[in-house]
C-alpha cells in the first residue's frame, strides 16, 4: 500500500538552529501514530511543517501522492490535512458553533453554504461532547473544553489526516478516556489517519498503533508501542526521566 504521508529529510531551522533535523517518516492510511519525545524535541514544529503553518526549511512532504512541503497552510488544509494546536487559538467572543463553523467553512475548496456549515459544526460539537455549549461564547469554556473545541474545529473540516498537538494534556481520567474514544471513533468512522503528539503514556499505550520518538529534532525510534517504550535509547532519553519525575511536561 502506498503511504498516505511520506516525509523525507525534513528540516526546520529557526535562526540557523535546527528544531527538526532530518526526519523521515511514512504513515499509512488509517494509522494512529503517536509522536512523543522530550520538551523541545521538535514535535510541534514537525506537525506545523506538515500542516504548512511553519513550512519546512528543507525536505519533502508527500501527501496522497503530491508534494505539499512548500504549500501555504490554507492550501494544505484544502488537500485534507487539519491540525489541532497545542495552544488553541479560538475566537473568545464568538460562540462555540461559530468557532467550529469557521473550521467547517474553510476546510475544503467546495465551500459549504451556511446551513451546511452549521450542520457540520453541530455534528462535530456533538461528537466531542460540547453540543450543549454550541450557543455560548467560547470565553466561558475551561481549558479542557477549549481543547475539545479545537478538536471539533479540526474535525469539522472533514480532513483525511488529522494532526493533534497535546489535545489530551491535563485531562482527568474520565476526560482522557472520552478523548481516546473520540479519536478512535473518528478514525473508524471516517477512515482518518491520525498523528498525535502526546505526553500521557497511558493514552499512548491505549490508543497508538505505532509510536514515533523524536529527540533533538531527530527520529530516535519508530515501531510498535510496547517495543518502542522499552527501547533502551528511548528510556534513557525520555521515559527514564518521565518515570523518575512522575511525568513529563511539554
Ligand atoms: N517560532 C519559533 N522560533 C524560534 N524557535 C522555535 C520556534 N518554535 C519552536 N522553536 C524551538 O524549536 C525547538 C522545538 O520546539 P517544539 O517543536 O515546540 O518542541 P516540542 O513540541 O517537541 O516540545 C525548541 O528548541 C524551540 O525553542
Ligand atoms: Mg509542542
Amino acid at each position: 500500500m502506498a503511504p498516505v504521508l511520506e516525509i523525507t529529510g525534513v528540516e526546520k531551522h529557526f535562526g540557523g538552529l535546527p528544531a527538526v533535523d532530518g526526519v523521515d517518516l511514512r504513515v499509512d492510511e488509517g494509522e494512529i501514530v503517536a509522536l512523543v519525545g522530550p520538551n523541545g524535541a521538535g514535535k510541534s514544529t514537525l506537525l506545523k511543517a506538515i500542516s504548512g503553518l511553519q513550512p519546512a526549511t528543507r525536505g519533502s512532504i508527500v501527501f496522497n501522492g503530491s508534494e505539499i512541503a512548500k504549500l501555504p497552510a490554507h492550501v494544505v488544509r484544502h488537500r485534507g490535512i487539519s491540525m489541532a494546536l497545542q495552544h488553541p487559538r479560538v475566537f473568545e467572543s464568538m460562540t462555540a458553533r461559530d468557532n467550529v463553523m469557521v473550521g467547517a467553512t474553510f476546510g475544503s475548496t467546495d465551500r459549504p453554504g451556511e446551513d451546511e456549515a452549521r450542520e457540520m459544526a453541530d455534528e462535530a460539537l456533538g461528537f466531542v461532547g460540547l453540543g450543549a455549549y454550541a450557543d455560548l461564547p467560547v470565553a466561558g469554556l475551561n481549558l479542557h473544553q477549549k481543547r475539545f473545541l479545537e478538536l471539533a474545529r479540526a474535525l469539522a473540516g472533514r480532513p483525511r489526516l488529522l494532526l493533534l498537538d497535546e489535545v489530551m494534556a491535563g485531562l482527568n481520567d474520565t476526560e482522557l478516556e472520552a478523548s481516546i474514544d473520540m479519536v478512535r471513533t473518528a478514525r473508524d468512522r471516517r477512515g482518518l489517519t491520525v498523528i498525535w503528539v502526546e505526553h500521557v503514556m497511558k493514552a499512548v499505550m491505549s490508543l497508538a498503533e505505532r509510536v514515533v520518538v523524536l529527540n533533538f529534532g531527530r527520529l530516535l525510534a519508530d515501531g510498535a508501542p510496547a517495543e518502542v517504550m522499552t527501547n533502551a535509547k528511548v528510556v534513557e532519553a525520555y521515559l527514564g526521566k518521565a518515570i523518575h519525575q512522575g511525568g513529563v511536561d511539554g
